[in-house]
């Protein structure tokens, strides 16, 4: 059941689809005090949801902060990444689950037992919002009921769950062109190669770099014949630069933001000073959206949306503030106090909170200062695109994915994981933020394989792979400066087109998988505990997640480790994806085990009375025939699988008619 309660004058914010009356509110398990709301922890009790943020599954133990942030060095200690998702799951997840979302665009502390061990403390730094209470029995109860109030996940197209190579930058037509031919000379199955800010003529949002990709159209085109798709970035800045007529219209028009005194704001990106559409306004965010059209007409079918926190290295206000300073410091005598003051103070030149809250929007035809509104803006970009999308080709799925979100964003497009590390604490960060994201609404997920910032190894790549090949999103990304990691460059490159090709042969249980989450607001990732209610040790597991019904997988995250230990909460026989084989491995018994998974294979544990349908798989998506499959199953009496096909294009998403039951 959900209730909903309104505080003062909410923002609306467009995440929740469902028209609930509102009910005054009453303190029951959460007590309100102020702008807080309190919650007694019992011992051992989880706390589930919070999507893209750090830490565990179990989000108990630390302090987490709802604010879009680009923050690429993120470690244990951060409170806020790219995604601002305020959903947050107590109880027992037996008997007596709550869910709780909090609705505000603005600031949303959740303290989940770090000052008071043992109290939950959400906090909302305005005092106007809304809430929404759901109780139910069970996690995935919960759960469902919140995805229905906030509507359907975006659905992206089929060729989207194949694998992308990415790299911030491939600089010119001739490098993609080579990264195409490195993968079909080597047989490694690919989809898409990303395009980052260097195909775009010096930064320019929707324009091309003509001296690099003179034949812009032609690449597109032949990349098509070779099945590849091209994906552009899209930045959430504007250059300021006369004559550059996507800058000229949104001036003219009225479409950026403002600063105090209703001049359009101007920060620092990577083209230098830019603007920033101001996505919250309707009229500006369906002129944007439009823009993407460009590059539409050009072939493009797939988008990923940067830099919409909304990032700003610097605003020139903030920059003359530092230079002064700095010249003070010029002539010091710089000791233990000034010169950390001196180095700090250079800290605070990007992103910083002073102006988040010198500009403004007008939305819904209100003006508001923007860090009133800030979770909003990566979510209103998103959603210029996808509107557009809508208008001009309404019967294709387009790929389209974000860097920041909010709640509601689910519905316009996906989110790939920020700029992490090539450190295997983020592998493990990546495993554990799965099922948290999933309870948001995220469903088209995945973060850069093998790392984005600092070089990375072979093998981190190598187990990275081997967990992503179960991920929507599935693409190796890495930064200008690293190490390159095109699979193709390392030593073992039959192990990665192995791996690589085992998503091929899984595809069609990931896709089905994947649209009936979509379809029927369910998780396609979950934490043991959802399915192994009242398994008190399954409620401990954090490296291990069920994918649907039938399988769980327990990726192996340590370097130099050939196996693991793995927590079976039920007998489960092991599936080993090896150079292109599938291989029925032992039986393993209700406890703990250790699993022998060298490098360069794919683990899958297959429950008791299920089936696994695999595919013979391919060298792309449109390879893949998923008709012919071979029913790996376990146990005596095996349930049907409900299995969902559809043409992976249109939006014919009717789950009876694209669902059929394969049985042994
Ligand atoms: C941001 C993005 C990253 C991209 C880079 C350059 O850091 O998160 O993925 O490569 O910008 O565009």
């Amino acid at each position: 059941m959900v209730k909903k309660y309104s505080f003062s004058n909410p923002i609306e914010t467009d995440a929740v689809v469902k028209d609930i009356a509102e009910t005054e509110w009453k303190d029951g398990v959460f007590r309100k005090e102020g702008n807080s709301f309190h919650y007694t922890l019992r011992p051992g009790e989880i706390i589930y949801g919070l999507g893209e943020n750090v830490r565990g599954m179990n989000k108990r133990g630390w302090r987490y902060v709802s604010e879009c942030a680009d923050n690429p060095n993120h470690c244990e200690h951060t409170s806020s990444l790219y995604g601002a998702h305020n959903f947050i799951m107590v109880g027992d997840g037996v008997q007596k689950t709550c869910g709780l979302f909090v609705d505000t665009p603005g600031r949303v502390t959740f303290d989940a037992g770090y000052t008071d061990i043992d109290e939950l403390c959400i906090t909302m730094e305005d005092g106007n919002y809304k809430l929404y209470l759901i109780e139910g029995a069970s996690y995935p109860d919960v759960v469902k009921e919140f995805r229905e109030l906030i509507g359907r996940s975006y659905i992206a197209p089929r060729w989207a769950f194949g694998y992308g190579q990415s790299r911030w930058s491939y600089n010119t037509a001739d490098e993609v062109r080579e990264v195409a031919a490195e993968y079909k000379k080597r047989n490694i199955p690919i989809d898409s190669i990303y395009l980052d800010i260097d195909y775009m003529e010096r930064y320019k949002d929707f324009t091309i770099n003509r001296d690099t990709f003179a034949d812009f159209e032609d690449l597109v085109k032949e990349m098509k014949e070779q099945k590849i798709h091209l994906v552009p970035i899209i930045d959430g800045g504007v250059k300021k630069e006369d004559g550059y007529d996507v800058y000229e219209e949104g001036k003219e028009k009225g479409y950026f933001c403002k600063d105090e005194d209703g001049e359009d704001f101007v920060i620092g990106v990577w083209p230098g000073k830019c603007c920033f559409p101001d996505m919250l306004n309707d009229e500006a965010r369906e002129w944007f959206g439009d823009k993407y059209r460009i590059l539409i007409d050009k072939g493009i079918d797939g988008f990923w949306n940067d830099m919409n926190e909304p990032a700003i290295f610097y605003s020139e206000k903030r920059l003359k503030k530092v230079f002064d300073k700095m010249e003070e410091y010029k002539t010091a005598n710089l000791d233990v106090n000034t010169f950390f003051e001196m180095t700090d103070l250079i800290g605070t030149i990007s992103n910083n909170p002073e102006d988040y809250a010198s500009f403004y929007h007008n939305y819904k035809g209100k003006r508001y200062r923007h860090d009133k509104v800030h979770n909003l803006f990566g979510y209103y970009m998103t959603r210029s695109a996808a509107e557009a999308f809508e208008r001009y080709v309404p019967e294709k799925r387009i790929l389209l994915f974000s860097r920041a979100s909010y709640i509601g964003m689910h519905r316009s497009g996906g989110i790939w994981q920020g700029d992490n590390m090539a450190w295997w604490s983020h592998l493990k960060m990546n495993v554990k933020m799965m099922p948290s994201l999933n309870m948001c609404g995220f469903l088209y997920t995945g973060a850069d394989v093998g790392g984005f910032g600092a070089d990375t190894t072979e093998d981190l790549v190598l187990r990275w792979l081997e967990f992503a090949v179960f991920t929507p999103l599935l693409r190796n990304h890495s930064a200008r400066g690293t190490r390159r990691q095109e699979v193709y460059r390392f030593s073992h490159v039959q192990d990665f087109a192995d791996v690589i090709g085992v998503r091929y042969q899984i595809l069609p249980y990931i896709y089905s998988e994947y649209m009936k989450a979509a379809l029927r607001n369910t998780m396609m990732f979950s934490p043991l505990s959802f399915i192994y209610e009242g398994d008190a040790l399954a409620g401990q597991v954090e490296d291990q997640l069920l994918i649907g019904e039938n399988v769980m997988i327990a990726p192996v995250c340590e370097q130099n480790a050939s196996g693991r230990v793995v927590y079976f909460p039920e007998r489960m026989k092991q599936l080993i994806f090896r150079k292109g084989t599938v291989a029925e491995g032992i039986v393993y018994e209700k406890g703990f085990a250790y699993v022998d998974m060298p490098m360069g294979s794919v683990n899958i544990f297959l429950r008791e009375g299920y089936l696994f349908p695999v595919a013979k798989g391919g060298k792309c998506v449109e390879d893949v025939d998923f008709e012919d499959l071979t029913l790996y199953s376990f146990g005596e009496e095996i349930k049907p699988y409900e299995y969902y096909l559809d043409d992976g294009e249109t939006k014919d998403f009717n789950i009876e008619s694209h669902v059929r039951m394969l049985s042994c």
